[in-house]
């Protein structure tokens, strides 16, 4: 079956048995009953596909777990609680004291803390260095290398990296690349299928949909998820709760719907504001002026809804934009039904110096934008009024 058909009807061999509702059960259970001691002793021996325990497992979840390994065309998902615990999980299942990983340094905020800061105190040595450059990443790779890590579109600049050729040289040198595709799932972006070997994602966001739920995944093949889930992931604790892998499944029915609807709207008010003369310039990998146009097109179906705009007069300015926003909510996060804004240099990237954020080029006037599903002429009539304002 194809993406839509997946995220609506995957993972559902379950269905209700005593009344046959079309909605799927919520099993809140934390565990389940054995018939007899040779069933719990199959289970645990994991030849029974019985459940046990739902730190381990649960009908809810592994629904959910079905619906996005299938949306992927992957052969494995593992749900977390978040986007965090999914990155946390992929790098300390795959790293040890005296590895090495090598990241992308333009990265989620919270991976960067990870990678930058706390890998280091378990004796894992870190590089983070511009991966738009492939031959530095080459020069970075030795014996102790075990990760190449990275994103792309990137926060908040939406810079596009060549995944195949990174994916490429991993593969060259043995090493795993484990990639965050947060800002662009299917249908907007298949890493799978330019060679990336772990997908970690953040569920709060696209695939979710409705900023009611924080969540996780890691995608990738049996291969290496099958240890990674029995080693790691029971042990760390990083389990979801059936409630919210409901919600995420009802959320995904309509990510196809949401996604393409996004990036047209988006792409409308990128070229709305291009033309605004209280903007210096626009970032978004749908406009012509985007530096790595020809990549976007070679690797992602879809442009995605989060734009960026540097305003002309500064962090005055900015603070005045995302004030003045009458329809859309001041607020991090992104890929919501609801359009999004904030103001990086005093929120998101507030802890850079204004140095570090102007090596970065994350401008003090900088604004970022997760289009919603409202109507676009709606969402320009309130950025129209709020740059009024400035
Ligand atoms: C690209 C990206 N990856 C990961 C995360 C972390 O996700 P969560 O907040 O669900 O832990 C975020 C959160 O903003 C993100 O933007």
């Amino acid at each position: 079956m194809r993406l839509s058909t997946n995220a609506i009807h995957k993972g559902l061999h379950f269905a209700d048995p005593t009344y046959g509702s079309v909605a799927p059960p919520i099993y809140p259970t934390s565990t389940f009953v054995f018939p007899t001691a040779k069933e719990g002793a199959l289970r645990f021996a994991g030849k029974s596909k019985g459940m046990i325990y739902s730190r381990f497992t649960n009908p809810t979840v592994s629904a959910l777990e079905m619906k996005l390994a299938a949306m992927e065309e992957a052969e494995m998902c593992i749900v977390t609680s978040s986007g965090m615990s999914a990155i946390t999980l992929a790098l300390l299942h795959n790293l040890k004291a005296g590895d090495s990983i090598v990241s992308h340094k333009v990265i989620y905020g919270g991976a960067y803390e990870l990678i930058a800061n706390i890998l280091p105190r378990y004796g894992i040595k870190v590089h983070l260095i511009d991966f738009k450059n492939i031959q530095e990443i080459e020069k970075h790779i030795d014996k102790t290398t075990k990760v190449l890590y990275f994103e792309s579109p990137s926060n908040p600049l939406l810079e596009v990296l060549d995944i195949k050729k990174i994916t490429a040289l991993a593969k060259k040198h043995h090493i795993l690349s484990v990639f965050d595709n947060t800002f662009a799932p299917p249908p907007a972006q298949e890493p799978l299928k330019l060679g990336v070997d772990i997908i970690v994602y953040s569920l709060t966001k696209y695939h979710n949909g409705h900023s009611d739920i924080i969540g996780g995944a890691v995608v990738g093949s049996t291969k290496l998820l099958q240890l990674m889930y029995c080693h790691s992931f029971i042990f760390f604790g990083l389990t979801m709760s059936p409630f919210t892998a409901y919600l995420v499944s009802r959320g995904l029915a309509t990510l196809n719907l949401r996604l393409p609807h996004q990036s047209a709207s988006a792409l409308t008010i990128a070229k709305f504001l291009e033309k605004h003369p209280k903007i210096a310039r626009v970032y978004y990998p749908g406009l012509a002026s985007h530096p790595q146009r020809a990549l976007v097109r070679k690797q992602m179906n879809y442009n995605g809804g989060i734009l960026a705009f540097e305003l002309k007069g500064g962090y005055k300015a900015g603070e005045k934009m995302v004030n003045n926003v009458k329809l859309i909510h001041l607020a991090v996060s992104l890929g919501a039904v609801e359009s999004l804004i904030e103001h990086p240099a005093s929120m998101t990237h507030s802890e850079l110096s204004p140095e570090q954020r102007k090596q970065s080029n994350i401008g003090e006037g900088l604004i970022r934008l997760s289009v919603g599903i409202e109507d676009v002429k709606d969402l320009i009539e309130d950025l129209t009024q709020a740059l009024k304002k400035i």
